[in-house]
């Protein structure tokens, strides 16, 4: 039996803010399928947001107390069971009682918490994995308190480390004025996280992991480079031989357009004419008028500006200068908020801007789009392209990370799953939109390029059986360091 011990902030169907909760969700219950000799268990806190359907389900196993430097506080531990899979929640209400995952005052010291509880609460579980994988800062100081301050005891010795960037933007960076003080960090260890005179908590993972993955095999490569690092590149440079790149798959079950309860009508590639009532209920939603043979174009996305609204907003009134209706739901930075809401004042007839994050309305936005825009400046993996897929929106992506992994381009040779280009400039993207459209105006291809596009496997399938071998491959004698 392998055992496997996800730590992340966060999971669905439990508590989410992007992709990281759709692969925590989803990857550990894809490994138990491929490999039922896996037990996979996810730890992560218990945020007040998670609804009380979940909380009622879950059981409490104990309470204890952790310390964290000088601090010792209240710890409890709940557990549920979802598609076979036991997840743990970490609960402290002073912590986690705030409304929101992220973005408070101390960020730092409530994640420092969760990783110490982690850390500390595996004896009390009896649950000694063999391997600990840890996704994103958050979660980094679990792999650097098992490597550095943990080796020397009973139980914790043998545990192999993987480390998963799915976002080298968010690094996890404080002033090292907290050290030992909020992470209990001493001062023999200070080389670990110092950089560029702070701590840099994913720098400390990379290098204590036995080994580090990235989302897909492109961004593994880019994040060499200084253009995507953020700075990390020297670093990554020098531990590169433990860095490689798995691509994200998604949940073929929950993301389903036969069978999804949330859309008006369900359809597949076989039976797809429940897409067009998809299409015309949500433009009746929307005020939209109903105007056969007109594309719907959409673009569901975080409004900042490494999604590539830049180019979208250079692009954005020659593409709806075509004859085009395009809806856009997210939110972000104001003045991509602005812009977009001035566009759909601009056009009331073609465009529809819905400022908020609601997964349930973007499904329905997914199944009645006829082309789905995504043209990130940077893109670690990417899953809405995968999900646009699945439920027949043909992508339009620009060539970098995931995308480029996961989308060829419509001329390639023996044919592509949508329409991609690579210098990142507004015009590029109007052309690509443009080959979608001009595509879009002759049914027969474009309705073969579509059931294409739904059939295109982006299941967890191949990428759950490479991390599996990854922990084999960690856990065997003569590969340990
Ligand atoms: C982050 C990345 C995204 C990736 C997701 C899951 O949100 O920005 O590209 O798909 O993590 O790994």
């Amino acid at each position: 039996m392998k055992r496997i011990l996800f730590v992340a902030s966060e999971a669905l169907p439990f508590a989410a803010s992007g992709g990281l909760g759709d692969v925590i969700g989803s990857l550990p219950a894809a490994m138990r399928e491929s490999d039922p000799d896996c037990d996979v268990r996810v730890i992560m806190p218990l945020y007040d947001t998670i609804s009380d359907g979940y909380r009622s389900k879950m059981k409490k196993l104990f309470d204890t107390r952790i310390s964290l430097a000088w601090r010792e506080q209240y710890c409890g531990l709940f557990s549920i069971v979802e598609n076979g899979v036991t997840f743990y929640f970490v609960d402290n209400e002073y912590y986690f009682r705030r409304g929101r995952l992220y973005g408070e005052y101390d960020d730092g010291e409530r994640f420092a918490f969760f990783c110490k509880a982690a850390v500390d609460l595996l004896p009390l579980i009896g649950f000694f994995p063999d391997i600990v994988h840890a996704h994103d800062w958050q979660a980094a100081l679990t792999v650097i308190y098992l490597k550095r301050m943990y080796g020397w005891k009973a139980g914790y010795s043998g545990i192999k480390t993987v480390f998963t960037i799915h976002n080298i933007q968010y690094q996890g960076v404080f002033g090292m004025n907290i050290l030992g003080d909020v992470f209990g960090i001493p001062e023999s260890q200070r080389k670990i996280v110092e950089f560029s005179g702070d701590i840099n908590l994913m720098k400390g993972a990379i290098i204590c992991a036995d080994a580090v993955t990235t989302v897909s095999p492109t961004y593994a490569k880019e994040i060499l480079s200084p253009q995507y690092s953020h700075g990390l590149h020297s670093v990554l440079e020098l531990y590169k031989g433990k860095l490689s790149g798995i691509l994200n798959g998604i949940d073929r079950v929950y993301y389903n357009p036969s069978r999804d309860r949330e859309l008006p009508a369900n359809y597949s590639y076989r039976a797809p004419a429940g897409k067009k009532i998809c299409k015309d209920t949500l433009l009746e939603m929307l005020g939209l008028p109903v105007r056969d043979g007109v594309p719907l174009l959409a673009m569901i996305s975080r409004l900042v500006s490494h999604k590539g609204m830049d180019i979208v907003r250079e692009a954005a009134y020659d593409i709806v200068g075509g004859d085009v209706q395009l809806v856009v739901l997210g939110k972000g930075d104001a003045e991509y908020e602005r812009f977009f809401g001035e566009l759909a004042e601009r056009f009331p007839a073609k465009v529809r801007t819905l400022i908020k994050y609601d997964k349930s309305l973007s499904k329905r936005i997914y199944a009645a789009a006829d082309i789905f825009i995504m043209p990130s400046l940077s893109e670690p993996c990417g899953l809405a392209q995968m999900i646009a897929s699945r439920y027949g929106a043909v992508p339009v992506v620009r060539e970098t990370g995931g995308l480029y992994d996961s989308i060829r381009d419509y001329g390639w040779p023996g044919g592509g799953n949508g329409f991609t280009f690579a210098p990142y400039s507004g015009r590029e993207l109007c052309r690509a939109v443009e080959r979608a459209t001009a595509l879009y105006s002759d049914s027969e291809r474009w309705n073969a390029l579509v059931g294409k596009v739904m059939r295109y496997d982006f299941s967890w399938k191949k990428s759950a059986k490479l991390y599996i071998q990854m922990y084999e491959r960690l856990n065997t004698p003569n590969e340990q360091s």
